[in-house]
């Protein structure tokens, strides 16, 4: 099993699909193992978006992730990492298949409602910003049986 960062951006928080997006997931078969509402300063929104530094839209990226409380979520799965960024769809609403979140509730690259990890590191670089040991939850859902063979 896999675990994945996803996080709710301060749209989609504002536009009231932190349940839409969490459904989804659950609906799915992935199941959070940790979860919290925060509102992100300057440092931790460079921390997270390091690798953009420089990139000409890395200072609006700072200020809509820093204008409004998002909700970061750890979730887990056999596959979740490239399972929940299909889900997620691509980067820009405009190129995202009806289906994925960001194809169906978005259209413009800088209110793209979620953000979720593209790889194992990022996925564990990302969680540990976010999380501690003791934010986790280890259990299973009572369906699990059912979603995996
Ligand atoms: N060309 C752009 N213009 C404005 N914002 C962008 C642009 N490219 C990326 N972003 C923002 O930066 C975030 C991080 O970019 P990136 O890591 O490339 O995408 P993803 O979130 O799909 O992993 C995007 O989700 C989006 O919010
Ligand atoms: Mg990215």
């Amino acid at each position: 099993m896999e675990t994945t960062f996803l996080m709710v951006k301060p749209d989609g928080v504002q536009r009231g699909f932190i349940g839409e997006v969490v459904s989804r997931l659950e609906e799915r078969g992935l199941r959070m193992t940790a979860m919290k509402m925060m509102q992100l300063d300057r440092e931790a929104a460079k921390e997270h978006y390091a690798e953009h530094e420089g990139k000409d839209f890395y200072e609006p990226l700072l200020k809509y992730i820093t204008s409004g409380p998002v909700v970061a979520m750890a979730v887990k799965g056999n596959s979740a990492i490239s399972l929940v960024r299909d889900m997620v769809g691509e980067t820009d609403p405009k190129d995202a298949k009806p289906g994925t979140i960001r194809g169906d509730f978005g259209i413009d690259v800088g209110r793209n409602i979620v953000h979720a990890a593209d790889s194992s590191e990022s996925a564990e670089r990302e969680l540990d910003i976010f999380f501690n040991g003791s934010d986790y939850q280890e259990y299973k859902r009572v369906e699990e049986s059912w979603v995996y063979e």
